[in-house]
Formats: structure tokens, C-alpha cells, sequence
């Protein structure tokens, strides 16, 4: 008896080697950090939801917060800063010993209406110096890198017409980099943007690193939102553009994962927001509201394979994959543009049940890939 005891003991760490990872920070630690965000108000999570909190510390090691560092959140008044939601989410990533993502100290998106107000141009500077100075003295030590300029082109390469560019001309990006080193000069600094695939848009952004690199302005990464479908981009595309963005020599990163399997309302491009309102319930739209057939969760895990082949084969340029959500349910697919519709684009579904894209992902073979 004693014999087959000490054997077991023996045998243990070989036993152990070769069991399979059953969670994704630990099929993918030695090729990059996997990542989720977490959400907050009234559709989501921290406080709310203890089902997603459980799903992120078991299967990812980074997190970003979706929302509650944005602007609107955080800086929701001239001289408001309101970081409750955003401590939360900050407290549980050091809980579990994750890495932080500070998203996102400059985007047009998500800020308030009182900074267009503020027409004085060296005011408006000071405001956004204060912004970021707010932010990340905050989060100091915790945030472990800022995304610190956020969607600043067009998808052909040229600066996108915004209140910062308006006030402060193309330099905000500089300033705007320049302020996050000057308040923490630890921290890992970021460009991020969508359409990167995009040759004019990709070429803007290397500019954009470019620039600042010639300045002596310290940039340590770029992120490629990854908002895609079942077919777009194709895989060379995808692979292109981390291969054209890693020569700049910053880390590359996939930031904002997901893949949306329902129709792309890109023939209402152009229309209000609110106009989408009428196309609610509108099957041509959101055919999927009774559940994913099969065949198109065939296609969602396949893609999913050879988007992470591809990951996995460039591993040495990539330092983090996140997917944008969690499960299905609360992913902002559901509600945007048009409100309610039912996509499947993320890892578990509204049961926070693990799909076939998730197993898929465990299974793919990393053994000639070490
Ligand atoms: O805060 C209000 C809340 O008070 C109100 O009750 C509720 C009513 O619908 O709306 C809440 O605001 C929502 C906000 O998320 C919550 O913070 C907005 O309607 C909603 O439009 C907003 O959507 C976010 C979107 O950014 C805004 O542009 C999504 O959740 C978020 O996933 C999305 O994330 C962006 C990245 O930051 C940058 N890259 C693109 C990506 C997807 O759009």
C-alpha cells in the first residue's frame, strides 16, 4: 500500500504537467494576457451580478473597466470627479491580482457637455491637463496601463474632427501623452483604435506612434479594438495589421474582442440615433432573438479558432487579448445601434454557460507553437 502511495507521489508532477488548462489565463499565460471588461449602472455588474465577477476571476487574468472611467462617468461635471464604480472595478482587479487597464483618459465619446462649453483655449488645455492629472494620480499603482488617447482617426488616416483637435489643435495627442508620463511615469501608455485593418486608417495610427517617438513623447503600446463579424476582417487582413504595428516597436494588443454574428445596420449609416429607434424588433435586423441556430455557432467557433491560431502564431508581438464583455447577455452589441436585438459575439451566453468557442479555444494546440 505504502509503495502505491509513494508512486502516486512520484507521478504527481507528470500527472499534473499534463492535465490540460480548463480556463483561458492559464491555456494562454505564456503567450499573452487574456482580459474581459467589467460593466457598471443600471445593465450591469459590479454590486449586481456576482455570476459575471465569478466568470472574470476564473478565466481572465486583465481586466478594463467598459464605462466607468470614461469621462461622462468619472468627470461628470466641471469640477466633479466621481470614481466610485471605477474603485470597485479597481479593487477586484487587485484582488485577484489582475492586470488593470485605465480606459480611456481622451475620447470624443462619453464626455460631458459642459467641456464643449469652455471656449477659452488655454482653459480647455488646463481642463484636460486636470482630467488626466485626476485620473491617474487616482489610480496610481493600481492602473497598470492608460488607454490614454482613444479613436482619434478617420477610417482613411486623417485626424477626426473633435472638440480636442478643435481646441487644441493635432498636438492634444501629444499633450494628452505627455500629461499621463509627467503624473505617472510607471504606468504603460496607449494608443487605441477600430478599423486598424483599414491600410489608411493603420497608417494614421503609425504616424500617430511615429510622431510621438520622434518627439522623445513615450508610447508603450497600440491597441486593435477587434469589433469584428464572421468575415470581416479576413485573417490576412488581421495579421497585416499586427505585423505592420509591431514594427513601430510597441506591443500590440487586441483590446476590444468580440464578433458579432447578426446583421451590421451599415446601410443606416448616416442616420440619427434616435432614428434607429424605429427599426426595434425588426427580424431583418435581430433575426436571432429565439437563440443561435446552429450552423451560425458553427461558423462563431471556427472563427474564433483561427482568429487565436493567428494570436497564437504572433504571440511574440501580442501582449494581451481582451474581449470586450463577458456573456452574451450584457454584451453592447445587444444595444447598439439598435436597442434590444440579440447577438452572440463573446465566450459564454446568457446562461453564463461556456460556448463551443470556448472549448474550441482550450482544445487548439500550442505544442509546436512554445
Ligand atoms: O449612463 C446611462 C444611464 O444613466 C442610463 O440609464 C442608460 C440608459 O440606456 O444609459 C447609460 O449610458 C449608457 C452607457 O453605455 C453606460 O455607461 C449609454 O446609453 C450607452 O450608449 C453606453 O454604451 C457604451 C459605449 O461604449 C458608448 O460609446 C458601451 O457600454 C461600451 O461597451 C462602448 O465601448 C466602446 C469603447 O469604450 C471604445 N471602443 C468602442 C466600444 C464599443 O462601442
Amino acid at each position: 500500500m505504502r509503495n502505491i502511495f509513494l508512486l502516486f507521489f512520484a507521478y504527481l508532477p507528470l500527472v499534473m504537467c499534463s492535465q490540460k488548462p480548463d480556463n483561458l489565463k492559464d491555456k494562454f499565460a505564456n503567450y499573452f494576457l487574456i482580459g474581459a471588461t467589467i460593466n457598471q449602472e443600471d445593465y450591469q455588474i459590479i454590486d449586481k451580478d456576482n455570476k459575471v465577477l465569478k466568470i472574470v476571476s476564473e478565466d481572465f487574468n486583465s481586466v478594463t473597466p467598459e464605462n466607468s472611467m470614461k469621462w461622462m462617468h468619472s468627470h461628470p461635471e466641471y469640477s466633479k470627479f466621481t470614481f466610485s464604480n471605477a474603485q470597485k472595478i479597481t479593487d477586484f482587479a487587485k484582488e485577484n491580482d489582475m492586470f488593470l487597464l485605465g480606459h480611456t483618459l481622451v475620447w470624443h465619446n462619453q464626455v460631458p457637455e459642459y467641456v464643449s462649453d469652455i471656449k477659452d483655449k488655454i482653459k480647455f488645455d488646463l481642463h484636460i491637463k486636470n482630467h488626466i492629472f485626476q485620473l491617474v494620480t487616482r489610480f496610481k499603482g493600481k492602473v497598470d496601463m492608460w488607454d490614454v488617447v482613444n479613436e482619434a482617426l478617420n477610417d482613411d488616416g486623417t485626424l477626426r474632427e473633435t472638440v480636442f483637435l478643435d481646441m487644441m489643435g493635432e498636438s492634444y495627442i501629444e499633450k494628452a501623452f505627455q500629461y499621463a508620463n509627467d503624473f505617472d511615469p510607471n504606468v504603460e501608455l496607449a494608443y487605441n483604435d477600430y478599423n486598424l485593418y483599414k491600410p489608411n486608417k493603420r497608417a494614421g495610427a503609425i504616424r500617430i506612434i511615429n510622431s510621438l517617438k520622434e518627439k522623445g513623447i513615450r508610447i508603450d503600446a497600440v491597441g486593435i479594438q477587434a469589433h469584428w463579424d464572421l468575415h470581416f476582417p479576413s485573417i490576412k487582413e488581421i495579421e497585416q495589421t499586427i505585423i505592420d504595428l509591431a514594427e513601430t516597436g510597441v506591443d500590440v494588443m487586441i483590446t476590444e474582442l468580440d464578433i458579432t454574428v447578426i446583421p451590421n445596420p451599415y446601410e443606416l449609416a448616416g442616420i440619427a440615433r434616435e432614428e434607429f429607434k424605429k427599426f426595434e424588433g425588426d427580424k431583418k435586423w435581430d433575426p436571432y432573438q429565439a437563440g443561435i441556430p446552429d450552423n451560425v455557432q458553427k461558423k462563431l467557433t471556427k472563427r474564433y479558432r483561427d482568429i487565436f491560431e493567428l494570436f497564437v502564431k504572433h504571440h511574440d508581438k501580442i501582449s494581451r487579448v481582451t474581449f470586450w464583455g463577458t456573456t452574451d447577455k450584457y454584451t453592447w452589441r445587444n444595444q447598439n445601434p439598435i436597442n434590444n436585438r440579440a447577438d452572440y459575439p463573446l465566450l459564454f451566453d446568457r446562461e453564463y454557460n461556456k460556448k463551443p468557442a470556448y472549448y474550441e479555444l482550450l482544445d487548439i494546440d500550442l505544442s509546436e507553437k512554445n
